[in-house]
């Protein structure tokens, strides 16, 4: 009987050599010691004879089994190791390639400093608990000024030169505040969120006036919030920005979703107040307008002025990038000239 043993195992050693595949060791295995395999059958014909025979054998036979259990587990692991070495070789990423092979986009030339400005904004917020939301840039009419108080045939629609599209129904937004009413619609108060992007309007082009330009739209709704919420805030974010303390003040403006509304100015950085050409002598640069949410604009999205009010702003971003690094034309951002997006390759 020992002398069968050894052969199956001899057999076997022989066969293992040969298998290169996770498949083919299995199959092996199972041919070997499996439910139907050749230990199996040595066992099987064993019925009927003495028990001490019995014992014997089995005992040779389970031995083997585990020799064999162990060389399968050890070529398995071998043939694992291969298998992954392999994928290595096929899907290698040579993480030193140059950057620079690539001669455009962000690898060459950098980002654009509206979107290093819009993050720096969102970091701030987000620091301070704001959620960031974004809407699409092909609004309604609703979300863009039926909603945000400005009813269809108002005198306000034309603070806002818009392109419609021919439906008359919807337009490129005018400005980030439709994100204002989608992001009332879809939670409930308290909440907090800023919404950047671009926005669009059929402006004559000139150094401080483009068709397309960026906003970064903040809204507040809680209980009992004031206009120091909002200075707040503010003062905050212009700080951050600056790396230096700010001096704001309000003025009263017009915008029909906000009652009071008000435009923040701030104390001229380059100047001190003193008054130079970057502030035209008057000390201070007209910077964000905001106020406190009207109550119809609350209204039209579910939300309970008798419990609920809240403020807004909307920071023109470009405006905020062109006092940052002293740009004089607004028209640079969208010239396409990579030696303008080269300097702002960090932030
Ligand atoms: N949406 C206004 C604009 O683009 C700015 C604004 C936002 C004013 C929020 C008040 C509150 O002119």
């Amino acid at each position: 009987m020992s002398k069968k043993t050894e052969q199956i195992k001899a057999d076997f050693l022989k066969a293992i050599e040969t298998v290169r595949t996770q498949p083919d060791l299995a199959k092996l295995k199972a041919d070997f010691i499996g439910k139907k395999g050749v230990l199996s059958e040595i066992l099987k014909e064993m019925k009927g004879q003495p028990p001490e025979i019995i014992r014997e054998i089995g005992q040779v036979v389970n031995q083997l089994k585990t020799e064999i259990e162990k060389t399968v587990d050890d070529k398995m692991k071998k043939i694992e190791a291969a298998v992954i070495n392999e994928k290595l070789k096929r899907e290698r990423i040579d993480v030193s390639l140059r950057e620079s092979l690539f001669d455009r986009g962000l690898t060459d030339a950098g980002y654009h400093p509206v979107t290093l400005i819009q993050r720096e904004v969102e970091d701030v917020f987000t620091s301070m608990g704001f959620e960031i939301l974004d809407g699409p840039h092909i609004e309604d009419d609703y979300h863009n000024f039926v909603a945000l108080n400005i009813p269809k045939h108002h005198p306000a629609r034309d603070m806002q030169d818009t392109f419609w599209f021919s439906d008359l129904k919807h337009l490129l937004r005018t400005h980030t505040s439709p994100i204002q009413v989608r992001g009332m619609e879809s939670r409930k108060p308290p909440f907090k969120f800023v919404g950047p992007g671009k926005v669009f309007r059929n402006e004559a082009t000139d150094a401080s006036h483009e068709m397309v330009f960026h906003q970064i739209e903040g809204m507040m709704v809680d209980e009992n919030i004031t206009v120091s919420h909002l200075i707040y805030f503010m003062k905050t974010l212009l700080s951050e920005i600056f790396g230096r303390s700010v001096e704001v003040r309000l003025r009263p403006g017009f915008f029909p979703f906000v009652e009071p509304g008000f435009e923040l100015d701030i104390k001229c950085l380059i100047c001190g107040g003193k008054g130079c050409s970057v502030c035209k002598h008057q000390g201070w640069l007209e910077l964000l307008p905001c106020g406190m949410v009207h109550p119809n604009v609350l209204t039209y999205s579910g939300i309970d002025i008798k419990r609920y009010n809240g403020f807004a702003f909307g920071l023109g971003l470009d405006r905020l990038v062109m006092m940052r690094y002293g740009i004089d034309d607004i028209r640079h951002f969208h010239g396409g000239d990579l030696r303008f997006i080269r300097q702002f390759k960090s932030c």
